[in-house]
């Protein structure tokens, strides 16, 4: 029995924000169970204290649960669908120049590979970012920011990898952070030190991986500039047994592993993420049967990039479904990047999972959020919409889930809230 004290003090709990009347409240959270597996609530309310979502429920079930602080916010989302923040699991977010010559090329017919080995490619970029300076970095990084926040994204991976010199890997890391401390967008840092071997080290690529691992490791380490470490496994990038190496001692120094697996070629990336526990397997094109089974034996997450598939016009995609079918938490991301997919449009990519991938609406959904969270080892903060959670919230201008991928090649994000703040109003924006 609640005694009259407690009761009052119930009533009395004051939050900052409340939107109410959702059509669709999607709230990925597996205690609101129904048909659609994104535990929708219709006629769906929020409540947000400070950072932190406070209450989640039916509009008409949220009388005395709460009281709206006197500078607090009310929001009417009646017709609309509200859903947690979108998170891009993989992006190379700080890059200078760009390759629109190498699109041309690839519509004349050169592969990828063909490019690299002329010079272009990824070299090309590395040379660019290395004559940047950080301030200028820091705009180009900023405005990239600036044009995925009006589409609903509120939390992203990004990756270093343009540098390839301890001076300009820990340059691209320290952009990140800059960009971190003062965007609304929440970045999670990667050092991926090991995305090619250096023109300097072309001829001595042994030399290259020691220097990742007896100096770019401890350093970044050292200054905290990233949580994860990555690797481009690949035939004409970094072998298994190097991939291992490389990952194995960033774990002793404390990062997460990510792999970037089996994209060009099937080569084992897959089982070697399963192998050494890692946080996710990134493309996954030519992914084996076997490398299914044991990422999700393992629990390993894939983030499949149909950017990049799409924009390498690529003939082999992802085998999504039988990843899903397996039990893999299946994410989806852009991989923005100069080369392979240049875009920072995620919901462009959950359109994609459809139509390209044979993903649903409900799966491309849990892989921009929850999936995306489990990817980023992120799951107990982002992701879904549930009490205790980040208030990251996006208030979209559509009647329903399915509109998301459906209607494509819009914004439809109409309010986009970070940790409880309205960081982008579509209104004021004009
Ligand atoms: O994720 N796979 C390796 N790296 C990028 C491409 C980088 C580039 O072409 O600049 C990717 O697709
Ligand atoms: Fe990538």
């Amino acid at each position: 029995m609640p005694t009259l004290h407690n009761f009052k003090m119930i009533q009395s709990i004051e939050v900052d924000l409340v939107i109410k009347n959702a059509q669709e409240l999607l709230t990925l959270s597996p205690s609101f169970k129904d048909e659609s597996g994104l535990g929708i609530i219709r006629n769906g309310a929020v409540a947000v204290k400070g950072t932190k979502i406070f209450w989640v429920g039916k509009t008409e079930e949220h009388s005395g649960k709460f009281i709206l602080n006197r500078d607090g916010r009310e929001i009417d989302a009646a017709g609309k669908t509200v859903m947690p923040g979108l998170i891009d699991a993989h992006t190379h977010l700080v890059f200078a120049g760009s390759r629109e010559n190498e699109f041309e090329q690839r519509i004349r017919g050169l592969s990828y590979l063909e490019i690299a080995e002329r010079g272009g490619g990824i070299l090309s970029t590395v040379e660019a970012t290395r004559k940047a300076s950080f301030d200028e970095l820091f705009s180009l990084g900023k405005k990239r920011l600036d044009r995925m926040l009006p589409k609903g994204v509120t939390t992203l991976e990004a990756k270093s990898g343009y540098g390839l010199s301890l001076q300009d890997e820990v340059k691209i890391l320290q952009v990140m952070k800059a960009l971190k401390e003062s965007h609304p967008i929440e970045i999670v840092s990667t050092f991926l030190g090991a995305h090619t071997i250096p023109r300097e080290f072309r001829d001595a690529r042994s030399r290259y991986i020691d220097l990742v691992v007896e100096e770019m490791i401890p350093r970044i380490a050292q200054e905290r500039l990233a949580e994860f470490c990555d690797v481009f496994c690949e035939e004409k990038a970094f072998t298994l047994k190097e991939s291992k190496k490389i990952l194995d001692r960033g774990r002793e120094y404390g990062f997460k592993p990510k792999i970037h697996a089996d994209q060009l070629s099937p080569g084992g990336g897959a089982e070697l993420a399963a192998e050494i526990g890692a946080f996710s397997a990134d493309h996954l094109e030519y992914i084996s049967r076997e490398g299914i089974k044991n990422m999700a034996e393992k629990g390993v997450a894939a983030v499949l990039l149909p950017g990049a598939s799409f924009f390498l016009s690529m003939k082999k995609y992802p085998p999504a479904r039988e990843m899903i079918e397996e039990g893999v938490a299946v994410s989806l991301a852009t991989d923005l990047n100069p080369g392979s997919s240049m875009t920072e449009s995620l919901p462009l990519m959950m359109t994609m999972g459809c139509t390209m991938f044979r993903m649903s609406p409900k799966e491309v959904i849990q892989g921009t959020t929850i999936h995306a969270a489990k990817s980023m080892d992120r799951e107990k903060e982002i992701g879904s919409i549930e009490v205790g959670k980040q208030g990251d919230i996006v208030l979209l201008d559509i009647p329903n889930y399915r509109y998301l991928p459906y209607h494509f090649g819009v914004d439809h994000a109409e309010l986009v809230i970070k940790k409880g703040k309205v960081v982008f109003n579509r209104s004021l924006s004009h």
